[in-house]
């Protein structure tokens, strides 16, 4: 029964007073956080794969993205401001609709967090290497992306050996080795407790808020109007496979959310945080979009057939390498650093290197907020009994969950070395939309079953909004390509397999045992923190 296994929230709720931390943020802080966690790979990288997807449309699909983050950020923090407590979207599911569900959302969590994390090391990879060979410096072809190898498993798995592959097998790469340093020095700096101060997130936020600005200062000035003609190449399904993918240039707000427990007044503050981070994201999303397709054009690429290409595959890579190598200018859609990619066509290069030198210095902080957000989730669970003891383990010296901690790092490290970043922002994008969609449930749900229960925030319009986020979650999952669609089902058989030869048995809501936990079942203290 979906309700069978629910951890009281009094016993949650006791865990939260226990630690009870400091109420020092305010709104102008949270939305920095929020803005320091969203800004990222998607945005960087990813407009490039929105336009082979949409062509000009993007914009609608920033919209459309946008709109479903902000109702599924206001259902989020009604459930953060009333158990605000480690481990997200888990901990909430678990005391509104019982263990298995939340077994499930944790799950899938994984997905959000560590493929996430590996999304944003490649996006960091792709604006590394070009940034070192702009320094004279040599980086090999084969080490700095995974094309080929994409390439050689495609026609492994009885795909056509095409031009295109073969093209991507010649001119393409066997791993990602700037994506797995970025990845392990990350894993480091969690392990030795380093946590991000808000001074040195504000300092990041700056920095890549300068850089969309000088992009869209020096965009706007050269737009043409005819670069936006045709508008919406590939329809309405275009458009919206768009913005399940640039879904992922959003995510990262619930870092507002879990931290409503630090907050002054969360019933203003939260989401003042939430909406105002949400929407200086899309202005700056719908300016730089703006600037981009008017400046250099964004349709997409076809095959020789004339059939839109899916971005990211090796058929792509291959296919815009016939394109560069016949001398033709670059089209947005193949660039792997779009920003940095429009400025240098229209004769800013070094306004470009600049650019791409700032999301080099940004992005490890976004791998950072996705670890740690993955290694609360791990701690959590494990300290229910769903997960083995041994990873909740607290390293004796710099007091992190050193074990969890390496274990996210090292899978996220091995998925960022060898998928290419915009399926990996899909499969993010699958898990993430789950956990959405569970979390605008559990707020209905506990409307009902405990509508007394304090709400430091409260969903507006709560009957409108959540099912519109659940409406909106399901829309854009079934508009990510079909890989990803899978993905979740497939990652979610694994997880029941596992739920119910391990966890069932050794759940400590299951024995009963969840008061001697409770009193520590959070993070433990983090230097410095
Ligand atoms: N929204 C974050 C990014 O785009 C995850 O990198």
């Amino acid at each position: 029964m979906i309700f069978g296994r629910v951890k009281p929230l009094d016993a949650i709720l006791a865990t939260a007073e226990k630690r009870s931390l400091h109420r020092t943020l305010g709104a102008f802080q949270l939305t920095l956080l929020g803005i320091g966690a969203v800004i990222g790979t998607g945005i960087f990288v990813l407009t490039s794969e929105a336009a082979q997807k949409a062509g000009p449309g993007m914009l609608l699909s920033f919209a459309v993205a946008g709109f479903v983050c902000a109702v599924a950020a206001l259902c989020y923090s009604e459930l953060a401001s009333m158990v605000p407590v480690s481990g997200s979207a888990y901990t909430y599911t678990y005391a509104v609709v019982g263990e298995l569900l939340a077994w499930m959302v944790g799950w899938a969590l994984i997905l959000e967090y560590a493929v996430g994390a590996s999304a944003v090391a490649v996006g960091w990879s792709n604006h590394a290497v070009p940034l070192i060979r702009s320094l004279g410096l040599d980086f090999p072809v084969g080490i700095s992306n995974s094309e080929a190898l994409m390439a050689k498993v495609q026609i492994a798995f009885g795909s056509a050996s095409t031009p295109e592959l073969q093209e991507a097998i010649r001119t393409g790469g066997w791993i990602n080795v700037p994506a797995i340093f970025v990845s392990a020095f990350v894993t480091w700096l969690l392990v030795i407790g380093t946590k991000e101060s808000a001074r040195f997130n504000a300092a990041l936020v700056v920095v890549k808020i300068i850089a969309l600005t000088a992009f869209i200062a020096l965009t706007l000035p050269v737009l043409h109007s005819e670069n936006f003609k045709p508008f919406m190449p590939t329809g309405g399904a275009g458009v919206l496979g768009a913005a399940a993918s640039i879904f992922f240039a959003y995510v990262g707000f619930d870092a507002v959310s879990t931290a409503a427990e630090e907050t002054k007044n969360p019933q203003r503050n939260v989401p003042i945080g939430l909406v105002g981070s949400l929407t200086v994201c899309t202005i700056f999303y719908l300016l730089v979009a703006t600037g981009a397709i008017g400046a250099i054009g964004a349709q997409p690429v076809t095959d020789a057939a004339g059939v839109v290409l899916s971005p990211g595959t090796a058929a792509m890579a291959g296919r815009c390498s016939f394109i560069t190598a016949s001398g033709a200018m670059e089209p947005l859609v193949c660039s792997k650093e779009a920003l940095v990619h429009v400025l240098q066509v229209i004769n800013w290069p070094f306004m470009g290197r600049l650019v791409g030198l700032a999301a080099v210095i940004a992005l490890p902080s976004v791998v950072l907020m996705m670890m740690y957000g993955q290694t609360r989730v791990f701690f959590t669970m494990a300290r229910d009994g769903l997960l083995p003891d041994k990873l909740a383990s607290v390293h004796p010296r710099y007091r992190t969950p050193h074990v969890v901690t390496i274990v996210t790092g090292v899978a996220a490290a091995i998925a960022a070395a060898v998928l290419p970043v915009g399926r990996l922002a899909d499969y993010s994008n699958s898990g993430t939309l789950f956990a959405f969609f569970m979390v605008a449930i559990s707020v209905m749900v506990l409307r009902f079953t405990d509508p007394a229960r304090v709400r430091p925030f409260r969903t507006p319009i709560v009957w409108v909004i959540a099912p519109l986020s659940m409406i909106g979650c399901v829309g854009l999952y079934l508009s990510l390509p079909l890989t990803a669609i899978l993905v979740l089902p497939g990652w979610g058989l694994v997880g029941l397999v596992i739920y119910f030869l391990y966890s069932r048995k050794h759940s400590h809501v299951g024995r009963g045992t969840i008061e001697a936990h409770e009193a520590d079942a959070d993070m433990p203290p983090i230097p410095g923190a």
